[in-house]
């Protein structure tokens, strides 16, 4: 390790991000009654502009109203380049309600953005006396924001997560697709005529990964558009969550129990992340900083490893 330790992340579960149009409060208490970790009410793309100030009152009258739980509630603002996002942030917390966790900021480009914000949250929570501090959330989802990912990742001490965002984020880098995450068509090699396919999120999302983790901020795995394809959803998600990536969003309800089963260690992986430590413990006992566990290596790295997974389980289970 550096001299400078890395940083947790936030010690809580963000397994699933259940998104819903703020313009559509008929799902709120369904949304509510869901196996979310976290509730996105969205002020910003889900919504149409003649809905934006019907949506942002349904929001701050669900905020108190409807029963959120346990979960994380956070708000989706407008983004920065829009004439709705301040009055967003400032409703929001004048008239939202003690319950309300974080502010979501979408389309992100720089550390810049969140200095605005930041400032603008500071400046109405004094004046209000609000003695929970609102967290944020980002969404890197444009060109400018993977690029500046790391200033991004440090720019305030209330950004707790950090999303991919598939979409917006194609579109920005001018990628010839449509769809919102997952395989992509075009996206292959060739090898003695038959395609392999390759997967064009992955260097952004070991981006955003690294740069969350060095800051102690929870890397996200933003939309999968395709809801009626499981398998394409499962696949996704698994190879976030093997890079590190904590949780994903599902913009349907039935993507939480899928997104629940990828990030909850399996009871296997859990128990053989036990083993390991124990066959370390043993190895330590000897005098050893190497052993053999099933026929392979695990060592003094092999510790840190089997703890994350034992760490991610206990936080979920407590
Ligand atoms: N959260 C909770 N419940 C939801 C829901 C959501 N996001 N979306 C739909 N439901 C409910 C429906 O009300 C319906 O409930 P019912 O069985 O009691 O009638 C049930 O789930 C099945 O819904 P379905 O008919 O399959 O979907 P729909 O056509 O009503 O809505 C979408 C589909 C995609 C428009 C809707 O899920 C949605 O708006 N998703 C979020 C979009 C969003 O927020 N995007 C921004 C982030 S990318
Ligand atoms: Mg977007």
């Amino acid at each position: 390790m550096s001299f400078r330790l890395q940083p947790p992340a936030p010690a809580r579960p963000n397994r699933c991000q259940l998104f819903g149009p703020g313009s559509r409060p008929a799902i709120f208490a369904k949304m509510a009654a869901s196996e979310a970790d976290v509730i996105n009410l969205d002020l910003e793309d889900s919504v149409a502009p003649s809905d934006k100030a019907q949506a942002r009152e349904n929001i701050i009258e669900a905020i108190s109203a409807v029963d959120w739980g346990r979960k994380t509630l956070s708000v989706r603002i407008n983004g920065l380049d829009t004439p709705w996002w301040y009055r967003d942030v400032v409703d929001l917390l004048e008239k939202g309600g003690a319950r309300l966790d974080q502010i979501m900021i979408p389309k992100v480009g720089c550390a810049e953005d969140i200095y605005a914000v930041d400032a603008l949250v500071t400046a109405v929570e004094r004046a209000m006396g609000r003695t929970k501090p609102i967290a944020f959330e980002v969404i890197i989802e444009s060109a400018a924001g993977i690029s500046h990912v790391e200033d991004i990742a440090k720019a305030s001490p209330r950004l707790q997560a950090m999303s991919l965002g598939a979409a917006d984020f194609a579109a920005s880098m001018g990628m010839q697709t449509t769809g919102i995450g997952g395989t992509q068509e075009n996206y292959y090699m060739l090898r003695e005529g038959a395609k392999h396919w390759s997967d064009p999120w992955h260097w952004a999302q070991a981006a955003i990964v690294a740069a969350c983790r060095t800051h102690g901020i929870l890397p996200v795995d933003g939309p999968f558009g395709d809801f009626s394809d499981d398998e394409g959803f499962r696949a996704q998600a698994r190879r976030s969550a093997t890079l590190g990536m904590v949780g994903k969003w599902a913009i349907h309800p039935k993507q939480v129990t899928l997104a629940n089963e990828v990030f909850t260690p399996s009871e296997q992986a859990v128990a053989e992340a036990r083993e390991i430590l124990d066959a370390m413990e043993a190895a330590k006992a000897r005098g050893e900083g190497a052993t053999v566990y099933k026929g392979r290596l695990v060592d003094i790295a092999s510790i840190k490893q089997a703890e994350v997974i034992v760490r991610q389980a206990e936080l979920i289970a407590g």
